[in-house]
């Protein structure tokens, strides 16, 4: 397609209130419509499709906290020194989101068995982070840990910002689309929880080339072994997913199980 047709296309597509209120990278949607326009006979049919995957990226049905307040609880709890306080006032705000609040109930153990086999990350990335980065107090890892968040939504990553300030961490978050742009950040430990089935459903075999990409000796991906509702068992699913990914390497993957989660902790060669 000619350049200032695409340029055309995108410009038309960004200019809808939708899009400027989302308020995501641009690049994410140039990716988007990149691979679509050449799958549809009309743009009018790959805008459609691109509106689709972006419902489902920014998945506003997993819920999302008004950020004002809880910028503001948690500046409460900090205030007070006490760890019972902070964790209390994390705990109520992961389960603001489905991903984090499916993890509460194994967050006491989640850390120490995976980091029992990685080691203790001195540089971490959490990939798609969410509200993830406010499990950190569960962690064990001192406030020196280089802490690398990528999430797309803008107003999340100024909140884990905010949190990792008040935490004693440096703002390492930052808005980038990961499938679009792999964090080059050399590390010991990269998290991909719960997002690696959903980017095969923006593109399938996407996740390959992410983990290759990426600079770290451990990925740590995590997938629901049951659907949202769960009535469907997926583990045999999530097993095909990281093997297919995997095909051909030599890395090595060791499972790790929870009652909601599981783990498969892939070791780089
Ligand atoms: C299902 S939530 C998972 C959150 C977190 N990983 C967890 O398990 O708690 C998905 C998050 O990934 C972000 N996201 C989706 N696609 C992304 C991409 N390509 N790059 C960076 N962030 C992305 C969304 O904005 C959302 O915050």
């Amino acid at each position: 397609m000619a350049e200032n047709l695409f340029e055309s296309i995108f410009q038309e597509l960004m200019a809808t209130r939708k899009y400027q209120e989302m308020d995501l990278p641009e690049a994410t949607i140039r990716d988007l419509l990149m691979k679509e326009l050449p799958n549809h006979r009309s743009s009018k049919d790959a805008i459609k499709e691109v509106r689709k995957k972006l419902h489902n990226i920014i998945a506003p049905y997993l819920g999302n906290p008004d950020y004002a307040a809880a910028a503001s609880q948690l500046e409460i709890a900090f205030r007070t020194g006490n760890s019972q306080e902070i964790k209390g006032a994390c705990t109520s705000l992961l389960a603001l989101h489905a991903s984090t609040r499916e993890r509460l109930q194994i967050l006491e153990e989640f850390y120490n068995r995976l980091f029992s086999i990685t080691g203790q990350p001195q540089i971490l990335l959490d990939l798609a982070c969410g509200l993830n980065p406010l499990t950190f107090p569960w962690m064990g890892l001192p406030t020196s840990t280089c802490f690398h968040a990528y999430d797309i939504h803008r107003p999340r990553v100024a909140f884990i910002n905010h949190f990792f300030r008040l935490q004693g961490l440096a703002p390492l978050a930052c808005v980038q689309d990961v499938l679009v742009e792999p964090p080059q950040v050399e590390g010991d430990v990269a998290f991909l929880f719960k997002e690696a089935h959903r980017f095969e459903q923006r593109q399938k075999g996407c996740n390959r080339a992410l983990w290759q990409a990426l600079q770290v000796r451990y990925i740590l991906v995590s997938l629901p072994p049951r659907s949202l509702s769960g009535h469907h068992n997926l583990v045999e699913r999530q097993r095909q997913l990281v093997s297919n990914t995997l095909e051909g390497l030599d890395w090595t993957v060791q499972e790790v199980l929870f009652d909601n989660e599981m783990v498969f902790v892939i070791e780089k060669r």
